[in-house]
């Protein structure tokens, strides 16, 4: 029986997409660090969808503890098919005014979990000739984001670097994609503290819709998935604008 793993996905997108594979009959492996909200979301899917499910509970923050969930997946022997890194959070104010170990939790979760998670996986899909990475990124990564400024840099690593990997074993059967969604209705924005204009608010996405299209866009093998018009209206726009004007737009949006 062949797996998906999924980080945070006890909520929003992560949820979401847990819902789609499953829906598609892919096993899964759920992690986040609630074992109540897993346990639920277990129960759910696995009555649901006649999957199978596993948990873990880990904070994706803390190496050590990557370490262990690691060395728990391999050693309950089941074959991993697709690894979807999801879990991810955000800041928002100026750089200057931000707690330290705020935005060094960003880096922690959002840079160097999907890296170590990756780092373990992709060698074990390339022995296999066989698997797949979905990396959450998002519409941030395509430009710098005054006010949001390391969370905006912790996403244009995430497609830089998904990109680069997907060009490394092109010649393999392994999918590698970046999923790009702009504001989507979930826990993020209230996690991070963002304030949106009213207007801002209704134009969000839903994650479920994110979610099917990150799905489908990734089982057809896409390199980067920009959910919605408005969303690849934008990505276009931030490769044509002049970078200094795009900085200053960018700004205004998120501005406080
Ligand atoms: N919502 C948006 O507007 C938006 C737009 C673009 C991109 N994204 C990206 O989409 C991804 C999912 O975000 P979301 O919007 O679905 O947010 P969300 O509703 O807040 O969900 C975040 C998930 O990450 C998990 N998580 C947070 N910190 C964790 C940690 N230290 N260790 C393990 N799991 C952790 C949470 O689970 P627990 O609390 O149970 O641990 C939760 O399941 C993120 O990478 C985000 O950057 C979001």
């Amino acid at each position: 029986m062949k797996y998906t793993i999924i980080t945070g996905a006890t909520s929003g997108i992560g949820y979401d997409l847990s819902k789609v594979f499953a829906s598609n009959k892919h096993n899964l492996i759920l992690v986040s660090r609630n074992k109540e909200k897993l346990e639920t979301i277990k129960h759910t899917l696995s009555k649901e969808y006649l999957i199978d499910v596993l948990i873990f509970t880990c904070d994706l923050s803390r190496s050590e503890e990557i370490n262990n969930l690691c060395e728990n997946i391999i050693s309950s022997k089941v074959q991993i098919e697709y690894l979807v890194n999801n879990a991810g959070v955000g800041s928002f104010g100026p750089f200057y005014k931000i707690p330290e170990n705020e935005d060094l939790n960003i880096i922690d979760l959002n840079i160097r979990s999907l890296t170590h998670m990756t780092k373990v996986f992709l060698p074990y899909f390339v022995e296999k000739n066989h698997g797949g990475i979905l990396n959450v990124s998002s519409t941030a990564a395509f430009s710098p984001g005054p006010y949001m400024a390391v969370y905006y840099s912790s996403k244009a690593y995430v497609l830089s670097l998904t990109e680069a990997l997907r060009e490394e074993v092109k010649n393999k059967d392994i999918k590698i994609s970046v999923l790009c969604p702009g504001p989507t209705d979930t826990n993020f924005q209230n996690n991070a503290k963002v304030k949106k204009a009213d207007f801002a608010k209704k134009s969000m996405m839903d994650s479920s819709t994110v979610a099917t299209i990150a799905y489908d866009g990734f089982i057809k093998g896409k390199t980067i998935i920009i959910p919605g018009f408005n969303n690849k209206f934008l990505a276009f726009f931030s490769k044509i604008l002049p970078r200094k004007l795009l900085i200053k737009i960018i700004s205004k949006v998120n501005g406080v």
